[in-house]
C-alpha cells in the first residue's frame, strides 16, 4: 500500500500494479511459494517489456524488485508499522475516519477488510420465504433467513446455481441496500395510480425491490446508456415492469412529463466507501478530492429532484458511503436550504459490519451488511 502511494505519482498505473503483484508474490512464504523468487522477478520484467503500457518502465520494475529481494526483511518490517499496511486502506481514508468516527473507525475498517456474505432478497411476488428456504435445503445449501425477505447463504456459490435464479425467485442484494424500498414505501399507502421515481436506477436492484413491494408505477431513470440494458434484464428475470428512461436526474426538463411523483428514491453516485468488502479496489482507486466532487453532484441531484415531488410525498436519499459529507452533512445542508422539507425517522448511517448469528446487532439492519446512509425527507406545503 505504501509502495503504491510512493510509486503512484511517478509511474503509470499498469506498472504500479505489475510491481505490486510481483512484490506480493515475493512476500509469500518462500518454502510454500510455487516459483523461485528470481524466476518471478525475471518473468515480471519480461512481461513489463512486452506490454506497451509498461515497456518504458521495465528497467525501473527490475530495479525495484531486485532491491526488494535484497532488503526484504527491513522493508517489510518498515511497512508493517505503517497504518496503511496494518489497515489495508489509504492513509487519508484512515485519518478521515479517525476524525469523523473516533469511537468506531477501527471496527469500520476491520469490517471493510472482511469478505462479504452472499446475501439474497427473496421475491415475495414469486415465492415465499419458506418455499425458497426449502428449495435451498433440497439443493444442499445452508442458509440463514433473517427478517421478511433476507437470506444469507453460508457458502457463496455462482448465483445461477441457486434454485429459482432463472425464475426470478430472488435477487442478490446486500442487507443494507435492502433497506431502501421499505424505508421509502412503507406507510405511504401507494396504489396503482401512484408514481415512484427511481432516479439513479442501474442496474435496477432497488427498482426491482420497489416493484416487488408496491403496485405503484415505477419510473427508472439512468444517465449511462450502457447500464440501462442491465435494468431491463433484471426486471425481465423478476417478471416486473417499469418505465425505463435514459437521462440526467439533474436535468428534469429533458425527461420529466410534468406529473408529480409520490415518492422518489435517490440512490446517488458516491465514493462507494461503504462497500469495500465487495469492491476491495475502491479504496485504492479513490482520491480524497473525490468526496467533495461527489458531494457536489449529490447536492445538484437532490435540488433538481425535490421540485418533482408532490406535497406529502417522500424522497429517500441514500449513498453506499461512510463519509459524513455524502451522508448526514448532505442531508443537514439540504434541510437548511429547503424550508418545505422535514426529515422523517430513517436508518441514518449504517456501518459496514460482520455480525455472527446470536451476537448483539448494533444497528437496525440485521446481521452482516455494507455501509450505507439513509435520509428520508417529506415535503410540506410551503
Ligand atoms: C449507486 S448506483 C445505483 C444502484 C441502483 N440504485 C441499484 O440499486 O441497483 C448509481 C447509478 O446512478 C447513475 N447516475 C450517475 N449520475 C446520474 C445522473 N445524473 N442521473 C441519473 N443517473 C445517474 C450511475 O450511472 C449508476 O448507475
Amino acid at each position: 500500500m505504501a509502495l503504491r502511494d510512493a510509486l503512484a505519482s511517478k509511474t503509470p498505473p499498469a506498472a504500479v500494479d505489475a510491481l505490486l503483484c510481483v512484490t506480493l508474490a515475493l512476500c509469500w512464504d518462500p518454502v510454500s511459494a510455487p516459483y523461485d523468487e528470481f524466476t518471478l522477478v525475471n518473468q515480471a520484467v519480461e512481461a513489463a517489456k512486452r506490454d506497451p503500457r509498461t515497456a518504458g518502465q521495465a528497467a525501473f520494475v527490475n530495479a525495484c524488485l531486485r532491491r526488494f529481494l535484497r532488503e526484504r526483511v527491513p522493508l517489510v518490517a518498515l511497512t508493517d508499522t505503517l497504518p496503511q499496511a496494518q489497515w489495508n486502506h489509504p492513509l487519508w481514508w484512515i485519518k478521515r475516519l479517525q476524525t469523523e468516527q473516533p469511537q468506531r473507525w477501527q471496527s469500520i475498517l476491520r469490517a471493510s477488510n472482511t469478505q462479504a456474505p452472499l446475501t439474497l432478497r427473496v421475491n415475495l411476488r414469486k415465492t415465499s420465504l419458506a418455499a425458497f428456504g426449502q428449495a435451498l435445503v433440497e439443493a444442499g445449501m445452508q442458509a440463514r433467513i433473517v427478517g421478511r425477505e433476507t437470506v444469507y447463504l453460508e457458502r457463496a456459490v455462482a448465483v445461477t446455481r441457486v434454485p429459482g435464479y432463472a425464475q426470478g425467485w430472488f435477487s442478490v442484494q446486500d442487507a443494507a441496500a435492502q433497506r431502501a424500498a421499505p424505508l421509502l414505501i412503507e406507510g405511504l399507502g401507494l396504489g396503482p395510480q401512484s408514481r415512484v421515481l427511481d432516479a439513479c436506477a442501474a442496474p435496477g436492484g432497488k427498482t426491482g425491490h420497489l416493484l416487488e413491494m408496491t403496485p405503484a408505477q415505477v419510473i427508472a431513470l439512468e444517465q449511462d446508456p450502457a447500464r440501462v440494458p442491465r435494468i431491463h434484464a433484471n426486471l425481465q428475470r423478476l417478471d416486473l415492469q417499469a418505465q425505463v428512461l435514459t437521462g440526467d436526474a439533474g436535468d428534469p426538463a429533458a425527461w420529466w412529463d410534468g406529473r408529480f411523483f409520490d415518492a422518489v428514491l435517490l440512490d446517488a453516485p458516491c465514493t462507494a466507501s461503504g462497500i469495500v468488502r465487495r469492491h476491495p479496489d475502491v479504496r485504492w482507486l479513490r482520491r480524497e478530492a473525490d468526496i467533495a466532487q461527489l458531494a457536489h453532484s449529490q447536492k445538484r441531484l437532490l435540488d433538481a429532484l425535490w421540485p418533482l415531488l408532490r406535497v406529502g410525498g417522500r424522497l429517500l436519499y441514500c449513498t453506499c458511503s461512510i463519509f459524513a459529507q455524502e451522508g448526514p452533512l448532505q442531508l443537514q445542508a439540504f434541510l437548511a436550504r429547503h424550508s418545505d422539507a422535514i426529515a422523517l425517522t430513517a436508518d441514518g448511517s449504517l456501518w459496514p459490519q460482520t455480525v455472527e448469528a446470536g451476537s448483539i446487532v448494533l444497528d437496525n439492519a440485521a446481521y452482516d451488511h455494507d455501509g450505507f446512509f439513509y435520509g428520508l425527507l417529506e415535503k410540506r406545503a410551503s
